[in-house]
């Protein structure tokens, strides 16, 4: 299975990274830490985790320099506005101790203004503004790769009609067995933006049945592997990074080891992800009040 993939960049992303989402504090330097020893290069974090400090000091505890590690972060919606991105982003770098990312998300296609979770209509609706800020920080030199997240395939049309000067690299998404998005992710190879699979196990809501899967468990059973090695294994199989979370070393060195899936027992399980109503873990659009759901179309 491919250990890196190319973004339009020409940088190698690494297809394996460590997510740090619901990593808490406390907990998630030592994470970051069992994942860059256990082999990983790629960490996937974001301002709205409030653990990036933590993220940042074991990183920069380690050995390994800066160069040889992938670091994704996510600009959070209360910051789209052109004016407020590069000082959230220098809070970002700052602790994470590094004068670049690799990658620079927007988190969620909603804005809100400033410092509220109130919806700010036009940067929602027309993200171009944010997007020629971030184009503005890849000139600076601050993030060599820009990209999009939860955005559906309208979101990211509405986004490249637009002039861009730098094309998205990644969207990321959520993808795993109860919510696998064949469309998107046909769609999205078609157009040469790689997904990234957030959620890749089900996220703690949903782990433990997806380790249960029939399909899954045959996997395991066969290649001699857990079941979580079959789901992240089936994850870049399908051609996505994927972004297992774990704060508990056995499982992040279990996680970075992927296998080749014979393709009848691959198919099977694409088949049993792909046949069931698609069921979305996360889904934060009622939690913010907001009057639409972010996932659907406009209307
Ligand atoms: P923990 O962090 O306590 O180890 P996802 O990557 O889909 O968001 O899933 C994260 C959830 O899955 C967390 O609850 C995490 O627990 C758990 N998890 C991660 N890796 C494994 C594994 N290899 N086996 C069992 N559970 C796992």
């Amino acid at each position: 299975l491919p250990t890196h993939y190319v973004l339009p960049s020409g940088d190698k992303i690494p297809s394996v990274a460590l997510g740090v989402w619901q990593a808490g504090k406390g907990e998630v330097g030592a994470a970051v830490k069992a994942a860059l020893d256990a082999g990983y290069r790629h960490i996937d974090g974001a301002w709205r985790y409030a653990n990036e400090a933590e993220v940042g000091q074991a990183i920069n505890d380690s050995d390994i320099s800066r160069e040889d590690i992938w670091l994704t972060s996510k600009l959070w919606n209360a910051f789209h506005a052109p004016e407020d991105i590069e000082q959230v982003l220098d809070e970002t770098l700052g602790n994470l101790q590094t004068s670049y990312l690799d990658l620079y998300l927007i988190h969620w296609p909603v804005a809100f203004k400033k410092d509220t979770t109130e919806v700010d209509e036009d940067l929602t609706a027309d993200p171009y503004p944010t997007w020629q800020k971030l184009e503005e920080m890849v000139e600076k030199g601050k993030v060599r790769n820009i990209g999009i997240s939860n955005f559906n395939i309208q979101r990211v049309q509405n986004l490249t009609a637009n002039p861009l000067k730098v094309t998205p690299a990644v969207n990321q998404v959520e993808l795993n067995y109860w919510n696998p998005q064949p469309e998107l992710l046909e769609w999205s190879k078609a157009h040469g933006m790689p997904l990234e699979a957030y959620s890749p196990l089900g996220s703690s809501r949903q782990v433990k049945e997806t380790l249960q899967v029939p399909e899954v468990q045959a996997i395991a059973k066969k290649l001699g592997i857990t079941p979580a090695q079959a789901l992240i294994s089936w994850h870049v199989q399908r051609g996505t990074i994927v972004l297992p979370k774990s704060v508990t070393p056995s499982r992040i060195e279990e996680n970075f080891h992927v296998h080749v899936l014979p393709e009848d027992l691959f198919n099977k399980l694409e088949e049993a992800a792909t046949s069931h109503p698609p069921q979305r873990v996360v889904n934060p659009s009622k939690d913010w009040g907001l009057d639409f759901d972010i996932f659907d179309d406009y209307p």
